[in-house]
């Protein structure tokens, strides 16, 4: 596995530090409110994982699964959801949306659409990464981990064709990995 890594982008002790300025930030700003954090599976979950633990306030925690990808590194811009908020009714929630990696940002627009609509107090993004080079999508995150370049990354829960998810940095992938032959659907 290691093998496939080209270099390491964000080593274990700059994934902490990252987590822990977005942890106070976000327990700043979301004191006397109804924090509900969603994580966007499965890229999400250890960043999730290690941030719902920086946060100081009250929250509760929700997920959804959203697919925009097949098995290759590109968005096929059609997103569906395959799994719903446990609790759809997000009426006078504070919704923080937590993202691996903000892209072309087609699957976040979507997400703020639906969610959107469902009449929320307020609704943010908190994306681990942010990709601004390769933007589509009039998206912004409200809290972001690091700005990288236009390289395809893996570990700390992204995945190339849904491997990698458990390694503890953030890693640019070799070309040669995913210019291998690829097909199939996975989640983002
Ligand atoms: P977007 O809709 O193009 O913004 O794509 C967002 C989703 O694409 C993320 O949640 C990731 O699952 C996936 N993605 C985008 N870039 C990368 C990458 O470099 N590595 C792994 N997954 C990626
Ligand atoms: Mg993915």
């Amino acid at each position: 596995m290691l093998n496939d890594i080209e270099k390491v982008l964000l080593s274990e002790e700059e994934l902490k530090e990252i987590v822990e300025r977005l942890g106070s930030q976000i327990t700043k700003d979301y004191e006397g409110k109804n924090l509900v954090v969603v994580s966007v599976l499965k890229g999400s979950v250890v960043f999730m994982a290690d941030l719902m633990r920086a946060i100081k306030v009250p929250c509760s925690i929700d997920f959804m699964s959203v697919s925009s990808y097949g098995s290759g590194t590109k968005t096929t811009g059609v997103v569906k959801i395959i799994k719903d908020l446990d609790n759809e009714v997000v009426c006078g929630a504070d919704l923080l949306i937590v993202e691996d990696i903000l892209d072309s940002g087609v699957t976040l627009e979507y997400l703020i659409k639906i969610l959107s609509a469902r009449n929320p107090n307020s609704i943010k993004i908190c994306t681990l990464l942010d990709k601004p080079e390769r933007r589509k999508a009039n998206i912004k995150a409200d809290y972001s981990g690091a700005k990288i370049p236009d390289a395809f990354v893996v570990g700390y829960g992204l995945d190339y064709d849904e491997r990698y998810r458990n390694l503890p940095f953030v890693g640019i992938l070799k070309r040669q990995v995913y210019e291998k032959k690829h097909t199939g659907v996975s989640d983002s």
